[in-house]
């Protein structure tokens, strides 16, 4: 039995999308269990480039892709990138939904809106697709779920019910049951062949002893309720997110891969202890290309932070780490890594719970110096530069788990891997 996680162990964009673009080689499904269309994934090959926001980053290879009971699905937006695939001569037909995911529809996406603006100086910086909003729906037990949606008659008494209650709490909305419908039942038409209960497909997959690659989005920092609250999104990307997006139960998963960047990058508002400014973070942004996907917004750029590493290890149960775009840290002089925080004068190992503490910690820094030698056409890490091994072996003592992979490069060539996944 071989079920392996992947997950974002920063804030989301550590480049989780090509580390499961290359295990999904080896994997027979390959599942998505949180989020939605707020993710992008990144994946490079034959010099070709692919942005997903939706569609597990596996497409590409694995046998059958599932997009589990934890996500919330805006359907248009699914088949928008049906049709982008497609028309790169990928095939999108071995995707499976499940029937118990949320369905996002427009004025969650609306709603996702007028409640930023209505934060105005607390605004969370959300990607204003709706998520947060399906997720109140969901737990609020007034969501409607996929396998509503693809019943006609079904989804219109569900709108009929749900639309008014909605219009009540904000009365800007000026969605009709019937705009929504109309449009939306032709969407349910297309996507209805591929819904079904994807937790008996992933149970009959384990006892078949099929390889199961679990693809988290965001990342840990991100999380509802161990990230910094509450500047985060609506659901758990780290491997504990796994067992309830997927419909699957804690002992299928053996292997934990935690995705981290050689330094931090945040989307967004909300604490960052290691930021960084000036020409130093324009110079990394440059380097790593560190724009969002989705919202192509610049990202805030940072040192390397251990604490926050050490907790996303902690919460996800890492078994190994996937170090990426060490290469965009070649050329400076000195690096430095957060080993802990001060607060109000005591040295701290771990994120405080509460906004008000977390703004107030200050880093705690080791310094390394840098390497000035290219390494994008290193194949092992014995061809690293000395102090660049330094770096790295640092990194592996202070978060307490060993680098499984590393990556000095876009493409699936320049992915190191020290020791096998699957
Ligand atoms: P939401 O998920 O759109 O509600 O946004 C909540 C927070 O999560 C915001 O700070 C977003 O910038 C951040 N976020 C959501 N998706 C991603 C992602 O894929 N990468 C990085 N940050 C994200």
């Amino acid at each position: 039995m071989a079920g392996v996680v992947v997950v974002g162990s920063q804030w989301g964009d550590e480049g989780k999308g090509k580390i499961t673009d290359y295990l999904s080689q080896q994997a027979d499904y390959v599942v998505r269990y949180q989020g939605g269309n707020n993710a992008g994934h990144t994946i490079e090959f034959n010099g070709k480039k692919f942005a997903l926001r939706l569609i597990p980053s596996g497409i590409f290879n694995a046998k059958t892709v599932v997009l589990g009971n934890g996500m919330v699905i805006n359907p248009k937006a699914l088949l928008e990138e049906m049709k982008y695939l497609n028309e790169a001569g990928i095939q999108t037909d071995h995707i499976l939904i499940s029937d118990r995911a949320h369905l996002t529809l427009p004025y969650h996406i609306e709603i996702d809106g007028i409640q930023e603006e209505r934060r105005g100086a607390n605004s969370i910086g959300t990607t204003k697709k709706g998520i947060g909003p399906t997720y109140v729906d969901k737990y609020a037990r007034i969501g409607i779920r996929i396998g509503e949606f693809v019943n006609e008659a079904l989804f219109l008494k569900r709108l009929q019910e749900v639309l008014p209650l909605k219009k009540q709490e904000f009365p800007e909305l000026n969605f009709t049951v019937e705009e929504i419908f109309e449009e939306y039942k032709e969407y349910a038409k297309i996507i209805k062949p591929m819904v079904t209960d994807t937790g008996l497909v992933l149970d009959e997959a384990f006892r078949e002893n099929k390889k199961v690659l679990f693809e988290g989005a965001q990342g840990t920092m991100l999380d509802i309720d161990y990230g910094t609250y509450p500047f985060v999104t609506s659901s758990h990307p780290g491997a504990n997110g796994v067992c309830e997006g997927a419909g699957i139960g804690p002992t299928n998963i053996q292997t934990a891969i935690g995705i981290i960047k050689a330094y931090t990058t945040r989307v967004g508002a909300g604490a960052f202890p290691t930021e960084i400014d000036g020409e130093l973070a324009h110079f990394i942004r440059e380097a790593g290309h560190e724009y969002g996907t989705v919202t192509k917004r610049p990202r805030r750029i940072g040192w390397f932070d251990a604490v926050v590493v050490n907790q996303s290890r902690r919460m996800s149960g890492l078994t190994g780490v996937s170090l990426m775009l060490l290469d965009v840290l070649t050329g400076l002089e000195t690096l430095k890594i957060c080993t802990a925080y001060s607060l109000d004068g005591k040295i701290i190992h771990a994120l405080p719970s509460t906004i008000s503490e977390l703004e107030r910690v200050q880093p705690i820094y080791e310094e390394m110096p840098g390497w000035k030698e290219d390494i994008t056409q290193v194949r092992s890490f014995a061809e690293l530069p000395v102090a660049c091994q330094n770096y790295l072996r640092r990194i592996e003592e202070l978060i307490h788990c060993p680098i499984q992979i590393f990556s000095v490069g876009p493409d699936r060539l320049q992915t190191i891997i020290l020791k096998e996944v699957f």
